[in-house]
C-alpha cells in the first residue's frame, strides 16, 4: 500500500517517523516470503499514539512487525502499511537483578549481554531468532525456559486505550506460545528479573542448548521455526515425521529434512506455496491421528 494521505505524510518528520517506500517484507522476514508496502520506521515510542490515531482517522490499515521471524506474509502489493520500531541506544540497562530492555533489541544478543553481567536464566532462549518484543508477545520458549517467567513489567502501546501503558508482570498471562496481550498491542520495553549466575556457568548452558539446536533444527535455511504448536502431550514434529513427510514440498516450500515441524523456503517459495503445504500437512495429521494442529506461525495471508 502506498501511503498518500497528505496530512499523515506532512506529520511524519515531526513525529520522528521515517517512511521507507515500497519495503519488501521478503527481505524483512526469516522465511524470505512476502510482498511490498510502505513501512513506517518509528524512532520514538512516544510518537506511536499520535501516529496510530492519524492512520485510524484516515482509514489506513496498518500492521506491526518486529523481527519477522514467526510470520508468513502474503505476496504482491500488501493492503496495509507496516510499522516497525527502530533500535534504541542503549538497548539494555541493568540495575541489580533487573534488566530494562527495549522491545526492538535482538533476543539472542540480549541473552548474551545479560550473561556477561552474570545474569542468567534465559540460556534456553539463545538460538531463538527475533526481537525481545516478539519473544514477549509469543512467550517464546525452548529447552524448559520461557521468557514470561522473568517478566516483571511491560511497557506497551495498548490498542484498546490508544495510549502507552505499563503492565505489571502478574497482570499478564503467559501460557505456552500464547499471552493475554491483544493482537494489536505493541510491545515497547520490558523489565525482567534474572537470577544471578557466574558467566562461565551461563555460557556452559548456552553451549549445550546451541548444540541441541544445531543437531535437530535446520538453522542455515529460511524458516519461521516451528510451524505448528505441539498438541497437549504430543509432538507435531514427531507426528509429521512418522507420516514420512520430511522433504514433502509444494513448489519451493518444503518440510525440513532435519526437523519435520520446520517448513523451509528452499528457493523462491510463494506465500501460497507455504500456505498450501501447511494445509496439506495439517490434513494428513488430522486423518492419521485425529489431531487438529494449531498454527504457531502467525499468518498475514488475508
Ligand atoms: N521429532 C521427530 N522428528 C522430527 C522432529 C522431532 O521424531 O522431525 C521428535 C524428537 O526426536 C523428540 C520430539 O519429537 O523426541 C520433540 O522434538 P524437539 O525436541 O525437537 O522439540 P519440539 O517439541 O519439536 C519444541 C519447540 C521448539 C523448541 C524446541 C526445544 C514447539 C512447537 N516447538 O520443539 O520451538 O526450539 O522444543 O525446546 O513448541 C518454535 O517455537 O518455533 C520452536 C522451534
Amino acid at each position: 500500500m502506498k501511503l498518500t494521505d497528505s496530512e499523515i505524510l506532512k506529520a511524519l518528520p515531526a513525529l520522528g517517523v521515517e517512511l521507507v517506500a515500497g519495503a519488501s517484507l521478503a527481505e524483512r522476514t526469516s522465511l524470505g516470503i512476502g510482498g511490498t508496502t510502505d513501512l513506517l520506521l518509528i524512532r520514538r515510542h512516544s510518537a506511536l499514539p499520535e501516529l496510530i490515531s492519524l492512520l485510524r482517522n484516515a482509514g489506513v490499515a496498518y500492521r506491526f512487525i518486529g523481527g519477522g521471524t514467526n510470520v508468513l506474509v502474503r505476496d504482491g502489493e500488501l493492503p496495509w502499511v507496516v510499522l516497525h520500531l527502530a533500535r534504541q541506544q542503549p538497548e539494555v540497562r541493568l540495575e541489580g537483578n533487573f534488566a530494562y530492555i527495549d522491545a526492538a533489541a535482538d533476543l539472542g544478543r540480549t541473552v548474551t549481554f545479560c550473561a556477561k553481567h552474570d545474569l542468567g536464566g534465559m540460556e534456553g532462549l539463545i538460538g531463538v531468532p527475533g526481537t525481545i518484543g516478539g519473544a514477549l508477545r509469543m512467550n517464546a520458549g525452548a529447552y524448559g525456559t520461557q521468557i514470561g517467567s522473568y517478566v516483571r513489567e511491560v511497557e506497551l502501546y495498548r490498542a484498546a486505550d490508544a495510549r502507552i501503558e505499563t503492565l505489571r508482570g502478574n497482570a499478564i498471562n503467559f501460557e505456552y506460545r500464547h499471552t493475554s496481550f491483544a493482537p494489536d498491542d505493541i510491545m515497547l520495553a520490558v523489565k525482567l528479573e534474572l537470577p544471578s549466575k557466574p558467566f562461565r556457568e551461563i555460557l556452559n548452558g548456552i553451549r549445550i542448548c546451541n548444540e541441541k539446536r544445531r543437531a535437530s533444527q535446520p538453522l542455515n535455511q529460511k524458516s519461521a521455526g516451528c510451524i505448528f504448536k505441539n498438541p497437549p502431550g504430543g509432538s507435531a514434529g514427531r507426528m509429521i515425521d512418522e507420516l514420512g513427510l520430511k522433504g514433502f514440498s509444494v513448489g519451493d516450500a518444503r518440510v525440513s529434512d532435519r526437523h519435520a515441524n520446520f517448513f523451509v523456503n528452499a528457493g523462491h517459495a510463494s506465500s501460497a506455496d507455504m500456505l498450501a503445504l501447511i494445509g496439506t500437512v495439517r490434513d494428513r495429521v488430522r486423518s492419521a491421528y485425529g489431531v487438529d494442529l494449531e498454527n504457531e506461525v502467525i499468518l498475514w495471508t488475508q
